[in-house]
C-alpha cells in the first residue's frame, strides 16, 4: 500500500467523515509546513547561527531565544496570506496579528506557542511548536476579545515535535493521529492513526524543585507516588521532566503518565507557569481526545473561560486514573 501523506489522510477524512473542511485542511497543512521549516532551522543549531538569546524580552517577561523569534517569525509568514485565517496570536507577541490587508480575510484564529521548551535549544534536548485552531464567530475585523473563547470550541490543535524524529500530532476532535516527517521525500507520513493514553500509568512528570511551593492536594498526590510500593499506591513510580511540555506530552500520549505544572505560591501574579490558549487548550483537547484528562486542579482545562490572551493556568493532564485522583484530592 501506498504511504498515506498528511495531504491525502486530510482528505480521506474529508471525503469519509465530512469533518475537515477543505480550507481548515489547507490551514493545518500551512501550519505543518511552517513546523518543517522550523524542524529545518532546528537541526541546523550552531551551523545556522540560531542557538543563542536575543536582547529582547516577550510579554510574559522572558528573554527571547533567537529560535523563539526565528519560528514566530515563520508560523507568521507561512499562516497570514493563505486566505483561511482571521488573524493570529502567539507567546512571542504582546497583541493579535490581524491579517494584512493585502490578503484575504477567512474565518479561523490560529494560537500558538512557536518555539515550547526554549530552555532546551542550546542544549540539543527535544523542543517543540504547539498550535490551536478557533472558528472567528463574526464578520468583522477580530479583536483580542474574539479570541476570547473556552477549549472545548477548538476545531483543530496539536503540535510539532523537534526531536530524534520530527512528528506532528494533531486532533480535529475525532481521536489523534500522529505523522512522520520523512526527511527524505520532506513529507509528513501518518504513522499512528489512533494514539491512545493507557488509562493507568506508574509514570509522573513534574518540577520537584517547586516543591516547598505546591499546594497540600499536590504535596499529598505527590508524596504517595514517591511512597512507592510500601505507601498507599502500593507500587513504585517512575519520574521524567524534560521541561519541554511538547516532549512530556508526546511520551504520555505514546505510553502514558501523568503531568503536573501546578499552581504554587512563588509569585502572585502567576497561578502556574503555562498559559491558557496555546500550551494548555491543544494539549487538553489531544489528551482528552487519546481517552485521558486535563484539569487545573478542580476544573476541566477546556471549560475555561479565557479573559486574557497570554493568562496563566494550573496544568494537571494525562492517565484518566492519576487525573481523577488529583480532582478527588482538590476537591
Ligand atoms: P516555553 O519554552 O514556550 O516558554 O515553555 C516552557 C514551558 C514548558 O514547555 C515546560 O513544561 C515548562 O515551561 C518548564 O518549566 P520549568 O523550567 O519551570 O521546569
Ligand atoms: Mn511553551
Ligand atoms: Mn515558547
Amino acid at each position: 500500500m501506498s504511504r498515506m501523506t498528511l495531504t491525502r489522510y486530510l482528505i480521506e477524512q474529508q471525503r469519509e467523515n465530512d469533518n475537515i473542511p477543505s480550507d481548515l485542511r489547507l490551514l493545518i497543512e500551512g501550519v505543518a509546513r511552517a513546523c518543517k521549516e522550523i524542524g529545518h532551522h532546528v537541526g541546523q543549531g550552531a551551523l545556522g547561527g540560531v542557538l543563542g538569546s536575543n536582547e529582547t524580552e516577550n510579554v510574559q517577561g522572558e528573554t527571547q531565544k533567537k529560535l523563539d523569534v526565528i519560528s514566530n517569525e515563520i508560523m507568521l509568514e507561512a499562516n497570514e496570506w493563505g486566505g483561511h485565517l482571521a488573524a493570529l496570536a502567539s507567546e512571542e507577541m504582546e497583541l493579535i496579528h490581524p491579517i494584512p490587508d493585502r490578503y484575504p480575510r477567512g474565518k479561523y484564529l490560529l494560537l500558538f506557542d512557536p518555539l515550547d521548551g526554549s530552555s532546551n535549544i542550546d542544549v540539543n534536548v527535544s523542543i517543540g511548536t504547539i498550535f490551536s485552531v478557533l472558528e472567528c464567530p463574526d464578520a468583522g475585523p477580530p479583536t483580542e476579545a474574539t479570541f476570547m473563547q473556552a477549549g472545548h470550541r477548538q476545531v483543530a490543535a496539536g503540535y510539532a515535535l523537534y526531536g530524534p524524529q520530527i512528528t506532528l500530532v494533531l486532533t480535529f476532535g475525532n481521536g489523534v493521529q500522529a505523522f512522520t516527517l520523512d526527511r527524505e521525500t520532506f513529507s509528513f507520513v501518518l504513522t499512528n492513526e489512533r494514539m491512545q493514553i493507557p488509562e493507568a500509568t506508574a509514570e509522573f512528570a513534574i518540577n520537584m524543585s517547586n516543591q516547598r511551593h505546591w499546594q497540600p492536594p499536590v504535596q499529598r498526590y505527590i508524596d504517595e507516588l514517591i511512597a512507592g510500593k510500601t505507601g498507599p499506591r502500593h507500587k513504585d513510580y517512575n519520574m521524567r521532566w524534560v521541561g519541554s511540555m511538547v516532549t512530556d506530552v508526546h511520551r504520555i500520549l505514546t505510553r502514558g503518565g501523568v503531568f503536573l505544572y501546578p499552581f504554587d505560591t512563588r509569585d502572585a501574579t502567576k497561578p502556574g507557569k503555562l498559559r491558557l490558549m496555546y500550551e494548555a487548550n491543544p494539549m487538553a483537547f489531544l489528551v482528552e481526545q487519546a481517552g485521558g484528562e486535563a484539569i487545573d486542579g478542580k476544573v476541566r482545562i477546556l471549560d475555561i473561560q479565557p479573559s486574557q490572551l497570554h493568562q496563566r493556568v494550573p496544568v494537571m493532564l494525562g492517565s484518566k486514573e492519576e487525573v481523577e485522583r488529583l480532582k478527588s484530592y482538590h476537591a
